[in-house]
């Protein structure tokens, strides 16, 4: 009776970072797709920077989900996401120029809040006060993220939706652009924006957006009932997630995989599997605290090492990303709130040649041990690492498919991951192009 109401349903999985992003999540989504039929972005924006190499072709990917470089893949920019037209049209001409068709199979939900020029300002504007005021940067990404998520929550926002409406989108807009003038002048020390060619560029790009406005949710539960199997695209990483994140050195949206749910417009019984994508170390980029960081300005130290063999460059800004041993504790964190079914360790070559490798199994902070990462940014910044030492390898890992091929104490490495985090080791990442990957079991097949 169950069985004859959905005959055919396909199989879901989502992707998301354990730690504080760039992960390795669009080189993983791009191999999944493989057994997939649609890739959906639920949260997030441009903020995010997804790097591919496919037969060593590099792309980059911000907006768009990371399934378009394979042929007939659908794409889905689900509700959750806030929108920059302008980027979106530049990120879809940039995929064209590759020659790979991008606007029969993309759909973006009508529900998506617009990131517009003022966002930006006020981004970059708050950024520069709170540095100037020695309150400390957050090390935004600049691209507007945050001030298009506080208009989604004040329920003022553009939505993509608005973009057929003209009238309604100018009427919407000259209140937003009168309101955020008010604190970029006051508050600021900003210049002021004129909307009228904020208008004029929304409108353009409107007759580029409207073929592509889709009602999401809808498609995808209809193509999950016709039998397709979806790939929910996690950006950023959980402990940048807005509520369980190192607040307030997050990103404004919910990372975690139970958003996958709200931010593409489906329900959370179709998230069937959860693979959490675990860098073999820890990078962050931006501000907050991180207690397993190491520095890494002198040649021959790990932290130099993990920066330079791990090519620990930010996608979308190019700033340095900070280096460290891989963190347990928190990635304990991480296991309970997306409910993890497996894990996909990602650049185990970068430890090639490292005599020692340590792994942070708690902390100490005052009198107390803790066995998982604080809630508190400030206490997180004050807690001491607790290290257990295991022997490394002089072999080489770089592009190996098999886990047989593993060196043993790289093995042992993973195993002794898996046990502290609680989690099963499914995949193992050995390079940065999509055949550099070792398979356990399969995350639509499991
Ligand atoms: P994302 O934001 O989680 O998709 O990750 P990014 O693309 O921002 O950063 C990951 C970087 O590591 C990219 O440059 C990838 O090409 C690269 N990469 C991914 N997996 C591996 C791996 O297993 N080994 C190595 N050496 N590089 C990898
Ligand atoms: P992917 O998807 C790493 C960080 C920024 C900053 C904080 C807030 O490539 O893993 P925002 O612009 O979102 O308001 O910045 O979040 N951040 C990322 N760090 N990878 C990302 O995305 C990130 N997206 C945002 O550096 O610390
Ligand atoms: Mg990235």
């Amino acid at each position: 009776m169950h069985a004859a109401i959905l005959p055919t349903a396909g199989r879901n999985v989502v992707v998301v970072g354990t730690q504080w992003g760039d992960e390795g999540k669009g080189k993983i989504v791009d191999w999944l797709t493989d057994h997939a039929q649609g890739v959906v972005r639920f949260q997030g924006g441009h903020n995010a920077g997804h790097t591919l190499v496919i037969a060593g072709r590099k792309t980059a990917l911000q907006l768009i989900p990371s399934g378009v470089m394979r042929a007939g893949v659908a794409c889905y920019i689900g509700n959750g996401v806030v929108v920059d037209p302008a980027h979106l049209l530049q990120e879809i001409e940039r995929i064209e120029q590759l020659g790979i068709d991008v606007r029969s199979r993309l759909f973006v939900s009508e529900a998506c809040p617009l990131i517009l020029p003022f966002h930006v300002e006020m981004d970059r504007a708050r950024e520069a006060l709170r540095e100037s005021s020695g309150s400390g940067k957050i090390g935004t990404t600049g691209k507007g993220i945050g001030p298009a998520y506080e208009d989604k929550v004040a329920r003022r926002a553009l939505r993509v939706q608005d973009l057929k409406h003209p009238q309604r989108f100018e009427d919407k807009l000259r209140e937003l652009v009168e309101l955020h003038n008010a604190e970029l002048t006051g508050v600021l020390q900003a210049a002021p924006l004129a909307w009228q060619p904020m208008l004029d560029a929304a409108m353009a790009a409107a007759e580029q957006i409207r073929p592509l406005m889709a009602d999401v949710g809808y498609r995808l539960f209809q193509a999950h009932g016709a039998g397709a199997n979806l790939l929910f695209e996690g950006a950023q990483g959980t402990l940048l997630d807005i509520d369980h994140g190192t607040y307030p050195y997050v990103t404004s949206s919910n990372c975690v995989a139970g958003n996958a749910a709200a931010g593409a417009g489906i329900g959370p019984g179709l998230l069937h599997y959860i693979l959490g994508i675990t860098k073999a170390y820890t990078t962050r980029v931006g501000a907050g605290p991180f207690p397993t960081e190491l520095p890494m300005d002198v040649a021959g130290t790990v932290g130099h090492h993990l920066s330079t063999v791990g090519q620990e460059r930010g996608t979308v800004t190019g700033r340095a990303r900070r280096c460290g041993w891989l963190d347990a504790a928190a990635l304990k964190r991480s296991m309970i709130i997306n409910g993890i079914s497996g894990l996909c360790i990602t650049k185990l070559d970068v430890l090639d040649g490292l005599p020692e490798i340590n792994i942070c199994t708690g902390y100490e902070l005052g009198a107390s041990r803790l066995d998982i990462l604080p809630l508190d940014a400030d206490e997180i910044a004050a807690c001491k690492p607790v290290y257990e030492t295991l022997p490394g390898w002089s072999e080489t890992t770089a592009g190996l498919t098999n886990w047989e091929q593993l060196p043993l104490n790289a093995r042992r490495y993973l195993e002794r991951m898996q046990a502290l985090i609680g989690a099963p080791i499914d995949m193992v990442s050995t390079g940065p192009d999509r055949v550099h990957t070792i398979l356990l079991r399969h995350p639509f097949r499991a």
